[in-house]
């Protein structure tokens, strides 16, 4: 284990990071450390960390979760066989692989398999390592017939439109259904230098950041603590920051998932998945991130309101008599839409938005560029998704980015969606069906998210 470990953190660089020496203190210290910048007003908003918890945990998350296992919303169409566009993989043990078929130990390169013996043991580590992945990172693909059937008539009544992400993904024969209730997003051993290269090239190279501002908390030289970075930041247009603070965002709802539905114990008789404290830690403590973890979580409820701000802008578009939320059982239809309704009167009704003369708001010209120049980015990002070695984690990324992506194009089409008409089509603004349900799936991880800082807040309070 030590060899393997060794080996991960070197390639990481972030040894500093990954050592769990949690300090000790008095009673609170812990939850603090995680949660002490986390607390009333957010930058770029006038609203507070406590009235979104509340709205959210006791609101909104029980109605959305209602939704999201309704059948129009649980299956999702991806192609998770695109190679990846930017670099050729070849991680250690190919988990890419992995995932759909079995990693016979001939994969495992013979420099390392036959190498001294403690060459041996690091690839016998890889190679559980490989192994873990593969039965962890699988997406179960198995449809009823009934879905099967459905999902048929699903495509004839999905409509075209500009979208943020690559559309032509679903057209390819490669592209299938997965139901996302039987592939939960958690914990999948998906870690590493490889996890680590896909949000690095996301941050490095999609985030509008000049090259030769380092990013907190990047191994070598020049990392001053991320002064330089932060400086930048504050400098740039508001909405090129808020660019940056989604992904942030993201990135830690990612990290949450994963802590709070940690694969805690894993016999053949049983698997237990939930939260493990310390993996929270490692991402999120002040201390141990030096300083970088409250940001993150900041960025989370950042991340929250910009898509519960879409959903409450797009309510004219699904409040038309002629929207149907098709799934071939009429009075289940009527009903799903009634309460997808509810949810975004809910979103409505939150009070805190932004101001709505700062954001995507400037003048026109500008903001048809900015709006560009995010789509470009965007696309970018959901072909990085490609290079995701652990396909659950590809199907998840895929889905969430899409999801946000359809939350920017939402806010960037404000102007449209009031003008659309009661009945008749609605020219200049659609969305289909694929992004309606990474959409809301996406929100419901956010949402999940929040909710699950309450009980990681919880546990951390009664720890010493
Ligand atoms: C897209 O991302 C790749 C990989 O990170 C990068 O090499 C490329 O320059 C990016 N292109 C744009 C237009 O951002
Ligand atoms: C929790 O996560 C840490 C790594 O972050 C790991 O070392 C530890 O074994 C995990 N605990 C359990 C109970 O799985
Ligand atoms: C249609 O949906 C209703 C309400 O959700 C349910 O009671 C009924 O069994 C469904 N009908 C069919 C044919 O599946």
């Amino acid at each position: 284990m030590a060899a393997g470990s060794g080996l991960l953190l070197r390639a990481l660089g972030l040894a500093v990071l990954l050592l769990p020496v949690v300090p000790r203190g008095p009673p609170g210290a812990a939850e603090r450390r995680c949660f002490c910048q986390v607390t009333g007003h957010l930058d770029d908003c006038t609203c507070d960390v406590e009235t979104i918890d509340a709205f959210n945990n006791y609101k909104l998350f029980p109605r959305l979760n209602e939704l999201l296992q309704s059948d129009y919303f649980r299956y999702y169409k991806v192609n998770l066989k695109k190679p990846c566009p930017f670099w050729n993989d070849n991680s250690h043990c190919g988990i890419r692989d992995c995932a759909v078929k079995p990693c016979p130990s001939d994969e495992v390169p013979d420099g390392i398999r036959s190498g001294s013996y403690k060459y041996s043991e690091e690839a016998n580590n890889l190679a559980e390592e490989c192994e873990e992945a593969k039965r962890l990172g699988a997406v179960d693909g198995s449809l009823s017939k009934e879905t099967q059937q459905a999902v048929l008539q699903w495509t004839r009544h999905d409509d075209s439109s500009d979208s943020f992400c690559e559309a032509d993904d679903i057209y390819s024969p490669d592209a299938e259904y997965v139901d996302l209730l039987l592939n939960p997003e958690r914990y999948t051993g998906y870690k590493g230098p490889d996890a680590w290269k896909i949000w690095n090239s996301i941050y490095e190279e999609n985030c509008f950041k000049p090259q030769n501002v380092k990013r907190p908390l990047t191994s070598g030289r020049g990392d001053d603590g991320g002064h330089m970075f932060y400086k930048w930041l504050k400098g740039v247009c508001v909405e090129k920051r808020a660019f940056y603070k989604l992904i942030s965002g993201l990135h830690a709802s990612i990290n949450i998932h994963l802590s709070a539905r940690y694969l805690l114990q894993d016999t053949w008789s049983e698997k237990k998945w939930g939260p493990n404290v310390t993996e929270f830690q490692q991402r999120f403590d002040e201390v141990i991130t030096r300083g970088e973890g409250p940001r993150r979580l900041k960025n989370l409820y950042f991340l929250y309101l910009i898509e519960l701000r879409a959903l409450s802008k797009v309510l004219p578009f699904f409040e038309r008599p002629g929207f149907q939320l098709y799934t071939g059982n009429k009075s289940h239809d009527a009903e799903m839409k009634n309460l997808l309704l509810e949810i975004l009167h809910l979103a409505k009704s939150f009070p805190l938005h932004f101001n709505e003369n700062s954001f995507f708001a400037g003048n026109k010209k500008e903001a048809v560029k900015l709006k560009e120049e995010f789509r470009l980015h965007f696309k970018n990002i959901s072909k990085i998704m490609d290079c995701v070695g652990c396909f659950k984690c590809r199907l998840w990324g895929k889905l969430q980015t899409q999801g946000l992506g359809t939350a920017l194009k939402i806010l960037f089409s404000e102007n449209l969606i009031e003008k659309i008409p009661e009945s008749g089509p609605s020219y200049g603004f659609q969305l289909t069906r694929q992004e309606i349900v990474a959409l809301f799936n996406a929100f419901g991880r956010i949402s999940t998210s929040v909710r699950e800082l309450e009980n990681f807040k919880n546990i951390l309070r009664n720890m010493r």
